[in-house]
């Protein structure tokens, strides 16, 4: 169904065709997207850096932000070093691309995000699916391949399928000389009482892990990360095209991202607030007799198996002043509400969603 464009948004609001909805919307998880200080940090970048970068990284699009942003997000992981991309996706194909000719192998969890799943094609290494978040056949495939030179790839968290990668298992029973590529885009700002992310909430550091995510979830900016050893995001330096031969992230956005994630690290309140409606969230969706999976995540995806229904209850939801996006591929049968909270949502929003939908069923 075609519908109006948004024409204007906010971290609990967007206007649709004139009319102003409550929106459980995207993966704006800490609602920083439209926090004055990352528009304000955002607007003086503009000021003194212009819009582009206007240059790769290794020529003259190396800005101050960019390293200042790279310095925080290692310190804010407890990691070694980290590298800015311009968006999530390629940080993925950066860091792969850096290791063609290195990998024997390459273990990739069978539902990772296309980016991931790109990146491991690209690289050239043969690949084996385990999963979907099978630590048996990962265990095997890890055993069978002992002492070859490993990746192991898998997103932390999977907000379609409501499910956690099995992280500290998988941390576990990596040979130790496998590098373990953890894309944590819906997990940085969402898990652990402070943000940090999966591999924090599990208390399971480790140096053979990479974590890489995208900035435009819930740090509200744009552009994505590696962050891990020193000697792995060296190496994406040195050998990555597509970190050399692109222009740099826009660096007054890499300075709203550094605002955005000093304000996650001075507001840990932000992230509780996230947590009290992941859980009205998820008592909601018990009151409907339909518990979903990981009752860690601010996404509930209701399934339709008819479209028709799903696209009934989008309609009805709209009527009553709410926005829930509903997708239905053509390729496949049925289609899904993603109904998604942030920190912004008040109790009162989360009492007009429980309202709407209890009238729905
Ligand atoms: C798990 C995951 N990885 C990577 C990406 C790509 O990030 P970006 O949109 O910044 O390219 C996304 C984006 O939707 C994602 O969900």
């Amino acid at each position: 169904m075609s519908r109006s464009p948004i024409s204007a948004k906010s971290p609990t609001h967007v206007t649709l065709g004139g009319r102003s909805l409550l929106a459980f919307v995207g993966t704006d998880y800490l609602g920083l997207s439209a926090h004055e200080k990352v528009l304000e940090a955002c607007r003086e970048g503009l000021e003194r850096y212009g819009l582009s970068a206007s240059a790769s990284r290794v020529t003259s699009g190396t800005y101050e932000a960019h390293v200042q942003l790279e310095e925080a997000l290692a310190e804010f992981l407890g990691l070694e070093s980290a590298l800015v991309l311009p968006s999530g996706d390629l940080a993925n194909q950066a860091l792969l691309e850096s290791m063609e000719g290195e990998l024997d192998r390459i273990l990739i969890d069978a539902d990772s995000h296309t980016s991931l799943v790109r990146a491991a094609r690209a690289n050239g290494a043969p690949r084996h699916d385990y999963g979907p978040g099978d630590p048996t056949r990962l265990l095997a495939l890890c055993d069978r391949f002992r002492g070859e030179r490993l990746a192991i790839l898998t997103d932390a968290v999977f907000p379609a399928k409501g499910r956690l990668a099995p992280i500290a298992h998988l941390l576990r029973y990596a040979p130790p000389k496998a590098l373990v590529v953890v894309d944590d885009s819906h997990g940085m700002g969402v898990l652990d009482k402070r943000g940090r992310g999966t591999l924090a909430a599990f208390g399971t550091p480790s140096s053979q892990v990479v974590v890489t995510f995208s900035l435009a979830k819930s740090l509200g900016a744009f552009g994505g990360a590696l962050v891990g050893p020193a000697q792995v995001i060296e190496t994406v330096r040195r050998r990555s095209e597509v970190y050399q031969g692109g222009t740099a992230l826009p660096p007054a956005v890499a300075l709203a991202a550094r605002t955005a994630l000093g304000i996650l690290e001075a507001e840990p309140e932000r992230v509780r607030r996230l947590h009290r409606n992941i859980r009205l969230l998820h008592e909601i969706a018990a009151s409907h007799g339909r518990i979903p999976q990981g009752s860690f995540l601010p996404v509930w995806n209701i399934e339709f198996p008819d479209p028709a229904e799903g696209q009934r209850w989008h309609t009805e939801l709209m009527r009553l002043g709410i926005f829930v996006p509903f997708s239905h591929y053509p390729s496949h049968p049925g289609g899904a509400l993603r109904i998604s909270v942030c920190s912004e949502h008040s109790r009162e929003h989360m009492a007009e969603l429980y309202e709407a939908l209890a009238s729905l069923r």
